[in-house]
């Protein structure tokens, strides 16, 4: 147990993966899910004053007189997938969480909503010009390491029609400015992470050479051990243009936020609202 806690201690290298699920774990999810329901807290989903903005702001621009067909990767139990289809799209929503995807056609089904729901990876999207408008919404794109984040890009291109528009938001550097590297460590009766007792060595890692940094949860029980590694990879404007433009989406627009705010210099957020060109 000692000698499987000290390979975990080191510094990761960048992108190493989590020992054991996260967004689907039968424990983690449930507090998740409570998270994404909470209409106040900005933790799993931003605050449901912010959403309904969000799909206004996108009704607005594009709205779906001419963009009927919209797909929401890591869509969670459908807070913006709901809003969407009351505003007329045909909505698609897809997540890895089985919780978040049960709650969500329960959801629709008890408000006669019409959306289709899929538990399903989007690293293994494989749908060809079927969508009008794809979004990635939280900033879930960082997470991604940058082999994911082609793949998902590619997958997105290839199921965006012509002329389709896909609208995703990410931190900036400036998100985790001043932050120096910390270690700290808790013990809990049951929580966030395990249900039974259990230590949480917390640590923050920052790669800033790719201004990429680590959240990192190393969970140890009687039993197991397990490291949670929350990656987030930020963008300077000009970077999240390139990798955009790297896979095929040549006209790409930035704002402040997935609300449309204007783009400033100190933002910590960046939206973009990118075009797959004929
Ligand atoms: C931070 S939450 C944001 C949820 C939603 N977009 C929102 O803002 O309310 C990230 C969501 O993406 C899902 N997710 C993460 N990686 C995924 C993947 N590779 N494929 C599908 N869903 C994924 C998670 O299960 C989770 O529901």
């Amino acid at each position: 147990m000692f000698h499987k806690l000290v390979k975990h201690l080191g510094r990761p290298e960048l992108y190493a993966p989590s020992s054991a699920p996260f967004w689907d774990d039968e424990h983690i999810s449930r507090g998740m899910l409570a998270a994404h329901l909470d209409p106040q807290w900005d933790a799993a989903s931003r605050n449901h004053a912010f959403i309904d903005q969000s799909v206004e702001w996108i009704f607005r621009l594009l709205p779906p007189t001419d963009n009927p067909r919209l797909l929401d990767l890591g869509c969670g139990p459908g807070l913006y997938a709901e809003r969407f289809c009351r505003k007329g799209y045909q909505v698609t929503g897809i997540d890895l969480s089985k919780r978040s995807i049960h709650h969500a056609r329960q959801s629709a089904a008890k408000q006669g909503l019409e959306i289709t729901y899929c538990n399903q990876d989007y690293l293994d999207l494989s749908l060809q010009g079927m969508f009008d408008i794809v979004v990635l919404i939280y900033c879930d794109y960082g997470c991604l390491s940058d082999s994911s984040r082609k793949k998902v890009l590619a997958n997105v291109y290839q199921a965006l029609r012509p002329n389709g528009h896909l609208i995703l938001d990410v931190f900036t550097p400036l998100q985790h400015e001043g932050k120096t590297e910390t270690t700290t460590w808790r013990f809990e009766q049951e929580g966030y992470w395990k249900p039974e007792p259990h230590l949480c060595l917390q640590s923050f890692h920052r790669y800033d050479e790719s201004n990429t940094f680590l959240d990192q949860y190393i969970v140890v029980t009687d039993k197991k051990i397990d490291c949670y590694n929350v990656w987030d990879h930020t963008f300077e404007v000009e970077d999240l243009r390139g990798e955009l433009n790297g896979a095929g989406f040549s006209t790409v627009d930035i704002y402040g936020d997935v609300a449309g705010a204007e783009y400033q210099p100190d933002s910590t957020i960046l939206c973009a609202v990118a075009r797959k060109d004929t």
